[in-house]
């Protein structure tokens, strides 16, 4: 693996060419890998990541088109370089088709060597300083745990701020993954009562015959079931904060008392009829547009009215895609920490992936692919090769067997880090083998691992059966 410093394979069958270039490369601050044939640096390809290949094209065993072919397969972001005394045309623009950056002529022009060496290391160490740079401005930038560095998120933070002294009911509205719940957080932490309680209710999560017995309370003998005096919610937040989440998930019954509690800052509990006084300031968030469901009867306008006196929409992730890049860093800077990889950010590639997804799940999404794709990465960059892994617009084959991990097709979700990456892995495996069409060969060369290592896997992983079964095209014979 390669340290801080970058890596470089050289392969020549000349030992003169290995000794001078890996000379010049040590200079220029790379750490260097010599093979004096084809074969053994496709082995070394598949076991560590290299920045750069330089690679002789004529071989006694492999050649060097071929190790670029290999190349592209294994590891598609790392640079090569061809390197040969019977220049032809052809050559060169096969090697170029094959994703080669350059081509060089024997004998070496050094100048060109040392010039070349020089332009990759430029362009990793400017990856990593965009890159650690990225990730100060998004601290410096943060608001509460919120990123934001356009002018949108920028402006909301202000807003936020002006309104935390003084808001006393305010509704939160915005696409799933926004952000919503951190803005709430932000206006009961930046507000006077910070030091009182945050009590938060999923409203899509309580069962409707529990509605108002949680919100207001019960008192013995209510209804069946209740066997002691109960205070609700709203008693629980007295002279705190109360955030109901999914508001839009409210019974008409319940919005209609929860509006008599906020304009007479009273509740009964079920089955009293003593009003108790409670002092609760509500925020309210939901991912409907509220104003239709006033349109078409499912939410009473007059609690929509006396919520939304404050609202505060938050934009989805397309609209201010220039945060991507900082919240990006910040999450895989957290992601690394938290699995002490030695990761510090991202190829240009994947950037660009990121740039551009349509991240319907916004934030969440976001941070949910960049986890994934941390845990899959083993160099210092995360690359395309584990977003194309990790993004769920690529659909991935299965769903995961036996464990009771994750769903068929939907997100992954794990309850433990070693969980989510059983599952990653999981995933990561049977999409090779789709790809390579229950090939085991292939899909172990694609996965960079020795077949046997690969069989040891599918044991561990519960996928032995899968593989004796995969020989159709279709991926849903997998794991099922
Ligand atoms: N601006 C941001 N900076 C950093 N992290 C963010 C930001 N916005 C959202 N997140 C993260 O994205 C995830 C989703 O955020 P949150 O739960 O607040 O969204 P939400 O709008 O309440 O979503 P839902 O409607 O699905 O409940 C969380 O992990 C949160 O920490
Ligand atoms: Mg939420």
């Amino acid at each position: 693996m390669s340290g801080q410093q970058p890596l470089l394979v050289v392969v020549d069958d000349e030992q003169g060419i290995l000794d001078v270039v890996g000379r010049f490369a040590r200079r220029a601050g790379f750490d260097v890998v010599t093979c004096a044939g084809g074969r053994d640096a496709i082995a070394q390809l598949q076991v560590r990541r290299a920045d750069l290949v330089m690679v002789d094209l004529r071989m006694p065993d492999v050649g060097g088109l071929d190790v670029l072919r290999a190349i592209r397969e294994i590891d598609p972001q790392c640079q090569a370089v061809l390197m040969t005394g019977y220049s032809s045309v052809e050559t060169a623009v096969e090697a170029i088709k094959l994703g080669a950056m350059d081509y060089l002529s024997k004998p070496l022009d050094f100048a060109r060597v040392q010039q070349l060496l020089a332009t990759v290391r430029d362009d990793i160490e400017r990856r990593r300083s965009v890159f650690s740079l990225e990730t100060d401005v998004a601290r410096r930038l943060e608001f509460c745990g919120m990123i934001g560095r356009g002018p949108v998120m920028q402006e909301l933070f202000g807003m936020i701020r002006r309104l935390a002294p003084h808001v006393r009911t305010a509704l939160i509205t915005g696409e799933t993954g926004t952000g919503k719940e951190l803005v709430s957080r932000a206006l009961h932490s930046t507000g006077p009562r910070r030091d009182r309680r945050f009590v938060a209710v999923n409203c899509s999560a309580v069962v409707e015959a529990l509605f108002e017995s949680e919100l207001f309370g019960h008192v013995r003998g209510a209804f069946t079931g209740a066997t002691e005096n109960k205070p609700g919610l709203f008693e629980v937040a007295d002279q705190g904060m109360l955030f109901l989440d999914e508001i839009g998930e409210l019974p008409m019954t319940v919005q209609a008392k929860l509006l008599r509690v906020l304009e007479l800052g009273e509740v009964h509990r079920v089955g009293s009829l003593e009003a108790r006084k409670v002092n609760v300031h509500v925020v309210a968030a939901t991912n409907r547009d509220l104003r239709a469901e006033v349109a078409a009867g499912r939410f009473r306008s007059d609690l929509y009215y006396r919520l939304n006196i404050v609202e505060v929409k938050l934009p989805p992730l397309r609209e201010r895609r220039e945060d991507i890049p900082y919240l990006t860093a910040a999450f895989v800077r957290e992601t690394a920490d938290r699995l002490k990889k030695p990761l510090i950010g991202l190829t240009p590639g994947a950037e660009r992936i990121l740039a551009s997804a349509p991240w319907d799940g916004n934030v969440r999404e976001l941070r949910n692919v960049l986890e994934r794709a941390c845990i899959l990465a083993d160099g210092e960059f995360v690359t395309e090769r584990e977003l194309a892994v990790s993004m769920p617009g690529v659909p991935l084959a299965v769903a995961a067997p036996s464990s009771g991990n994750g769903s068929p097709g939907g997100p992954l979700r794990a309850t433990s880090d070693s969980d989510l990456l059983v599952t990653v892995e999981r995933e990561h495996i049977q999409r090779a083998l789709v790809r390579a069409n229950g090939n085991k060969k292939a899909a172990a060369r694609m996965l960079g691992l020795s077949r046997r290592a690969l069989y040891r896997r599918l044991e561990r992983l519960d996928l032995g059966e899968t593989i004796s079964r995969r020989r159709d095209n279709s991926p849903d014979g997998l794991g099922a």
